[in-house]
């Protein structure tokens, strides 16, 4: 073979693609439940959009996004994830001024040159919940129960989902001068470390590398300032009033810098990547940041590819069987027509009230066996085959392609 998908992209049929279709349908029905409206961006946007929002120095803007110039010389960014789109059209349209509030889904594919492995793709889909103009921890608990809620549609119940709180502009400094004066004292430290200890200094707590080495680091919890030790008490008491099961980990920091005050990632035993499912947080300052007012907001977006692997190993889509085939075969090269027509009404009404079926044929041209091998190939359930002598009486055969028995059945009753 010539050409392949490239590295880290697949190409989706059969079961997986009925399967992520039906997580986007569901976890739409719980956002409209929930009051959320869809939006759709565009896949790409002006690069400097995500360099500035998601952060110079994180691993998506230094290493993974998909940078491309257009013919004019643009320069453009496949979009790595869908909070800053998202942004990006609430301002444009002025919503930060008409009507401020809102909560909003989307859903669509992401791009990141990440390495692949199971359930981490360069190209995966996303499906993402924000509420916008609402700073209360109502919403932050909100957006945590949502995620949780549509996880569970989905039959994914064994996760742990970890949250903690970044803290704002007034505590964050102080924190980060902890971390710089910690981590200065570090032997070792890997080449990233090293490069963001300046820079980006609470992105090493969550260092793939160097984590472990990390015992006595400073706590974010010792540093925030009375507002935000309130605001996550709040969320907490009101995650636990829900009967919502967490963990506080003050190692969480998440790969995106336009967070503040609380994050949190979904994690789950049986994916086996280490991966998050679902992941999110505050982001009060981010609108303002891209020319908006100031516009606190909170959301969550689950990786698709993750879910289903998830929701497959819980079982979900065994009770989601495809359609039965039923395919309609001609013994008589005249009756194509009546058969082409049957299989037009089958197609819209079904047979024998049963919609649930997917209708092939007739194939003109072809001998009866060669028909009937077709049928076989597609595993059709049920063959209707219209033969002149039955059909000058009303009738058709249906065979049954499993035992290969066959019976008249008046075409009326079909
Ligand atoms: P994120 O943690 O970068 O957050 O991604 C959210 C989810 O997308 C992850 O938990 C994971 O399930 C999925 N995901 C990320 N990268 C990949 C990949 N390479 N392959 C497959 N799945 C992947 C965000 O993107 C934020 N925008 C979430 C958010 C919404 N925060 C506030 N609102």
């Amino acid at each position: 073979m010539k050409y392949k998908s490239p590295r880290g992209t697949r190409d989706i049929f059969g079961e997986t693609a009925l399967g992520l279709s039906l997580l986007e349908q569901k976890a739409k029905e719980i956002f409209i439940r929930h009051g959320f409206e869809e939006v759709r961006t565009p896949i790409f946007e002006d690069a400097a959009l995500f360099t500035r929002s998601i952060g110079q120095t994180t691993d998506i803007v230094e290493k993974e996004m998909y940078v491309f110039e257009d013919r004019k010389g643009r320069k453009l960014a496949l979009r790595p994830e869908g909070t800053v789109s998202l942004a990006r059209a609430f301002i444009e349209h002025r919503m930060d001024i008409s009507s401020p509030a809102g909560k909003f889904f989307y859903s669509g594919e992401m791009f990141r040159y990440e390495r692949p492995q199971a359930g981490r793709y360069r190209q995966f889909r996303q499906i993402g919940a924000e509420i916008y103009a609402n700073s209360s921890p109502a919403a932050d608990a909100e957006i945590i129960i949502l995620a949780q809620d549509v996880l569970s549609s989905f039959g994914i119940d064994k996760i742990n989902i970890h949250i903690n709180s970044l803290g704002c502009e007034k505590c964050r400094p102080l924190f980060r001068e902890a971390l710089v004066n910690y981590f200065s004292s570090v032997e070792d430290l890997c080449q990233d470390c090293v490069r963001r200890l300046e820079r980006n200094p609470l992105r090493l707590l969550d260092c793939k590398v160097d984590s472990c080495k990390f015992t006595d680091f400073p706590k974010i919890s010792n540093y925030r300032c009375s507002d935000c030790k309130d605001n996550f008490d709040t969320v907490r008491l009101l995650l636990k009033k829900a009967n919502c099961n967490f963990t506080v980990n003050d190692k969480l920091v998440r790969g995106l810098d336009y967070y503040t005050r609380t994050v949190f990632e979904v994690r789950s035993d049986a994916v086996v990547s280490q991966d998050a499912l679902a992941a999110g947080g505050r982001y009060d300052n981010l609108v303002k940041e891209i020319g908006g007012q100031n516009t606190p907001a909170v959301g969550f977006a689950l990786g698709a590819e993750r879910v289903f692997l998830a929701a497959q190993s819980a079982g979900f889509f065994e009770n989601f069987k495809s359609p039965e085939n039923f395919f309609v075969a001609i013994a008589d090269q005249e009756l194509f027509g009546e058969a082409f027509a049957f299989a037009v009404k089958a197609t819209r009404d079904g047979i024998n009230g049963n919609k649930d079926i997917s209708v092939f044929g007739p194939i003109n041209g072809k001998s009866l066996t060669n028909q009937l091998k077709f049928a076989d190939k597609i595993q059709a359930a049920k063959t209707i085959v219209f033969a002149k002598t039955e059909f000058e009486n009303g009738k058709v055969l249906v065979k049954n392609m499993k035992d290969k028995t066959q019976i008249e059945v008046e075409l009326n009753n079909l």
